[in-house]
Order: C-alpha cells, then structure tokens, then sequence
C-alpha cells in the first residue's frame, strides 16, 4: 500500500528486479515478434487482475494492464461508473465479492483508508495505484529510473549504490512525494522538498518518512524549506509534480497563486546551484506551470523512460506480490 511497509532490501530488490525485466522482456521482443521472456511468460495464466480506479490514469492504466498481458494473465478494468462500489455497495462488500473472483485488486482511489479497507478484507493481495497519500508504483519506476541513469557502482541490494545523492522536490508535497522520501531515506539519498509556506509535509507523514530510517545504517536526510534555491543546492535530481492533485480542482486558483515562483527551470537550477549534470524527473501528467518546456523536453529530462519504467514497475509488484504472494525474491 506504501513504500514505509517495505523493507530498504524489498524496495530495492523491486527495483532491481523491474530493471531485469526490462532488459530480458525487450531482449526477447528484438528476438522475435511476440516473443516473451521465459521467466515471465505464463507467470498469471489463468489469473485475473481487477483493476478498480475512481480517478482517471495513463500511465497506471496502461502499464497494469499491459504487465498482466505480458505475464499471461487478464487485466479487469474496472472503472467509477462500471461497479457499485461508493455508489450502491459498500467497501467491504466489495472487496470480499472481488476479492472472490479474481488473484489480485488493483485500486485508485481518494483517501487512503479506502485503498487499506480494501486490503484488510480482501482475501487476495491489493496494490495501491494511487491513494490521496501514497503512489508506491511510481517510486519503484521513479528508483529504477533513478538507478538506471546514475548507479555507478555496483548495486548493493539495500541501497541501490545510490547513498550521498541529493534530490531536489520543488513543488506541493503530495501522494506521490511522500513514497518517494520515503525511498530516499532508506537508500541514503538525501531529499530536499521546497514547498510554500502552508503547502509543506504534513506531520503525520513526515512520521511516516522518517521512521524509514529505522535500523538504516546511513539514511537519507529529509531537508524541508520554503525556497526552491535553498531545495536546488548541490541536488543530482530536480523533481516536480503538478500542484494540483486530483480532487484538489476547487483549490486551483489559490493553488497557482501560492506556487508562483516555484516552476523549475534551467534559471532556477543555474540560481539555486545544481550539481552539474542534473537531471529533471515528473511522475506526469505534467502541466507548464510546474515545470517549462525548454526542462521538460530538455537533455536533462528523464520523463519518457520514467514513464516506461511504469510498466517495469508494475511486472515486478505483480510477480511479487501475486506471483509470490508477498516475497520478494
Ligand atoms: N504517474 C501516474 O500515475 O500517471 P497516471 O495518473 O496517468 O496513471
Ligand atoms: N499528485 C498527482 C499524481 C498523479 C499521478 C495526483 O494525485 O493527482
């Protein structure tokens, strides 16, 4: 459901293994049309994956639907205006009814607690596709795209041999950053989040972050401010999000006033004093005022493989959690 429930060496051996993936599945598609890697070919046979989303999606869409065709399985789009779910049945109801049918639910949902009610009354695994407070999948495809651009060393399993970088978040913080700290702190990247005043972590996650330094020899530092130069520093990685989430739309305007001067650009970067080579990351879907064309489509900008690692991403959660019920091999 988040990326706190896991272990540093669950999270990057999710990591590790979506990269495999990737380099064995698109080995075997430059083999032959058609042709599946061994390893993943069958893995769901027979198996059906319930994809529940009350908000819209590209790219966890796309990349659920497309990792439990290629691993032999079929992918059930379930969408708001498909079920009864919130309309005429309630969650528990639901999820035991789903939860009978099908190997796993895939959920996007508003609050949290949806996403974990779900799970507590499920007897199959539930991934979280998106909850107003975590998006676990995209901080494996965020990592594994983290990895596959600066790891230099070899990768240790616990940290991916990414410990003494710097990540700069400019932007709101939001469901898709607090995974993403999370991760930092338990590989030993620093995380650097410039959010305006009234727009920074809350406390109760800001918990939740730091408490993945339990037990980590060298975590990550979490770094909080209200300016954008300040995050910049010396950072490897610049990262954004919109700033406005889904089922903020009636705080837009105070949203865009509040933000202003937060758009990451390559003035900001030379301003704040990046490190030389920095790279720019963006879950997406991406709107101009967080970030400006001349970055986003910029050399430096890493958008389009950290979309694709989604699928990576999804194959990997899909054979662990499914496939393996819950070990992470
Ligand atoms: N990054 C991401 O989750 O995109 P979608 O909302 O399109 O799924
Ligand atoms: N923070 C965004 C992420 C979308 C993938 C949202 O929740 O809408």
């Amino acid at each position: 459901l988040s990326i706190g429930q896991l272990s540093p060496a669950e999270f990057s051996k999710l990591v590790l293994n979506a990269s495999a993936y990737k380099q064995a599945t698109k080995a075997a598609f430059a083999a032959g049309p058609g042709q599946v890697p061994r390893t993943l070919d069958g893995k769901l046979k027979g198996r059906t994956v319930a994809m529940m989303f009350s908000k819209r999606s590209t790219r966890t869409r796309v990349s659920t639907e497309a990792a439990v065709a290629l691993m032999g399985g079929h992918p059930m789009f379930l969408g708001k205006d498909d079920i009864q779910l919130g309309v005429n049945e309630s969650l528990y109801d639901t999820s035991k009814v789903i939860s009978s049918m099908t190997s796993c639910m895939v959920a996007r949902v508003g609050p949290h607690s949806d996403v974990a009610n779900l799970a507590k009354d499920s007897s199959v695994p539930v991934i979280n596709a998106l909850s107003d407070d975590f998006h676990p999948l995209q901080a494996i495809a965020d990592f594994q795209t983290i990895h596959e651009a600066f790891a230099t060393k070899p990768a240790h399993e616990a940290s991916l041999g990414l410990e003494g970088m710097k990540v700069a978040w400019v932007g709101d913080s939001n469901n898709v950053l607090f995974d993403m700290a999370t991760a930092c702190v338990m590989l030993g990247v620093d995380i650097a989040v410039a959010s305006p005043a009234g727009y920074g972590i809350p406390d109760r996650m800001k918990q939740i972050i730091l408490s993945a330094a339990e037990g980590v020899a060298k975590p990550g530092k979490l770094i909080e401010t209200t300016v954008p130069e300040e995050a910049v520093k010396d950072a490897d990685i610049l990262v954004t999000d919109t700033w406005v989430s889904m089922g903020q739309e009636a705080e837009t305007q105070r949203r865009l006033k509040a933000f202003a001067g937060f758009q990451i650009t390559n003035e900001l970067a030379k301003r704040g004093g990046a490190k030389p080579g920095w790279k720019f990351m963006h879950c997406l879907p991406r709107h101009p005022e967080e970030v400006d064309d001349e970055v986003f489509y910029g050399p430096q900008s890493l958008v389009f493989p950290e979309a694709e690692n989604r699928l990576w991403a999804a194959v990997s959660a899909l054979e662990a959690f499914v496939v393996n019920n819950g070990r992470i091999l």
